[in-house]
């Protein structure tokens, strides 16, 4: 059919939609890009965001996760309080609101059910929507205010990959565009992204060999960073573990000694990602930590913080922006280790692409 035709050369849709996202990147600064060269955001939505006192966003899985990227950045650069939720969760715990809030739905598709019934229940309320979503005229889209496109093209793998970089973009691109600061120049900090992930992508084969490594034959793996790698530690947590079906936990690289740390044994790979200067030397030592109990560690760091003995080294760009980046070697190290364990990449078990229950 026509999706096989468009897969063209590749095994898998999650790879095609790995190596698209440098240029989904850059479709995306076009796409908000005014003819004065300036992204922007429509004038009713910024003033939208702009009467707000506080965001609060909602979402699931993947998008979920790319949410608490917002909230940094709505908090860093335009001083917006936010909040992230579950979606599923939202009834049972809903937010306390004073002031005039703004609700936020992330959602690849449109048409998540647990994000949906939460979008009826804001409207009610009678407060503003906003829907970031890849799917023109889908329900979440149709039914907020407003809406953000990804123009990330269709997503077929049921891992999102391009969707989730292109949601962090997005939510750069709304921040920044409230920010009063103009000296964080984000349309040339995101083109030094998509060239960075472009030279990830073109050596794809030493992350092939990483997850063979460290991964094809475990049971159980973790991920940990802190600060912003703590929130991609959460998703390649969550890539690796939907698809390759090692038992894969994303920690926060301080916490881990809170309990968790009993888990490690002789061999359990700790991935561990450091992209932030402040934090490096903390997380180097929490490496230590897993590695004196056993731990099989890779690091996965950013060029500049990087010692000799650091197995992957990524380009260096925008501290704020570094998630872009350190994501895309976790989605392949989640396809290849997948590969080698002889499962679809594409059609993992139990898995819906997009989940229409509660
Ligand atoms: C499903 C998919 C996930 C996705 C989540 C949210 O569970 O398997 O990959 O992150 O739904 O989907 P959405 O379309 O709302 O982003």
């Amino acid at each position: 059919d026509a999706a096989d035709l468009e897969k063209g050369m590749y095994p898998y849709y999650m790879l095609k939609e790995i190596d698209e996202q440098p240029a989904v990147l850059r479709r995306i600064v076009q796409q908000y890009q005014n003819s004065a060269g300036e992204l922007e955001i429509p004038n009713e939505l910024k003033q939208a965001v702009e009467a707000a006192d506080r965001i609060h966003i909602v979402a699931c899985g993947t998008s979920y996760h790319a949410g608490w990227l917002g909230k940094h950045f709505l908090e860093k650069m335009a001083g917006i309080p936010t909040e992230v939720h579950i979606a599923s969760e939202f009834s049972y715990n809903p937010p306390l609101i004073k002031g005039n809030p703004l609700f936020v739905f992330i959602s690849q598709s449109g048409e998540t059910a647990d994000s949906r019934q939460v979008l009826v229940k804001v409207k009610e309320w009678g407060y503003p929507t906003l829907t970031i979503t890849n799917v023109q005229g889908s329900t979440l889209s149709r039914e907020a205010n407003h809406t953000l496109l990804l123009h990330a093209g269709p997503e077929i793998a049921v891992a999102s990959t391009k969707a989730y970089t292109a949601q962090i973009s997005v939510l750069a691109i709304l921040a920044a565009t409230l920010s009063e600061e103009k000296d964080f120049a984000l349309i040339h900090e995101l083109g030094i992204v998509a060239n960075a992930m472009d030279s990830i992508i073109a050596e794809k084969e030493q992350i092939a060999e990483l997850a063979e490594a460290y991964l094809t034959d475990k049971r159980s793996a973790f991920y940990i960073g802190r600060g912003l790698d703590y929130y991609v530690s959460m998703e390649a947590a969550l890539k690796l573990k939907e698809i390759s079906y090692v038992q894969t936990e994303g920690f926060a690289a301080g916490e881990l000694k809170h309990g968790t740390i009993a888990l490690i044994e002789e061999g359990t790979p700790v991935i561990a990602l450091i992209t932030q200067a402040e934090n490096a030397s903390h997380t180097r030592g929490n490496i230590e930590e897993v590695r004196s109990r056993g731990a099989h560690t890779c690091v996965c760091v950013m060029e500049g913080l990087q010692q000799e003995s650091d197995q992957l080294v990524l380009p260096a760009v925008h501290p704020m922006l570094t998630p872009l980046l350190a994501v895309v070697p976790t989605q392949l190290l989640a396809y290849y280790a997948t590969l080698q364990r002889g499962f679809d990449v594409d059609k993992p078990r139990n898995l819906a692409k997009s989940v229409t229950v509660e």
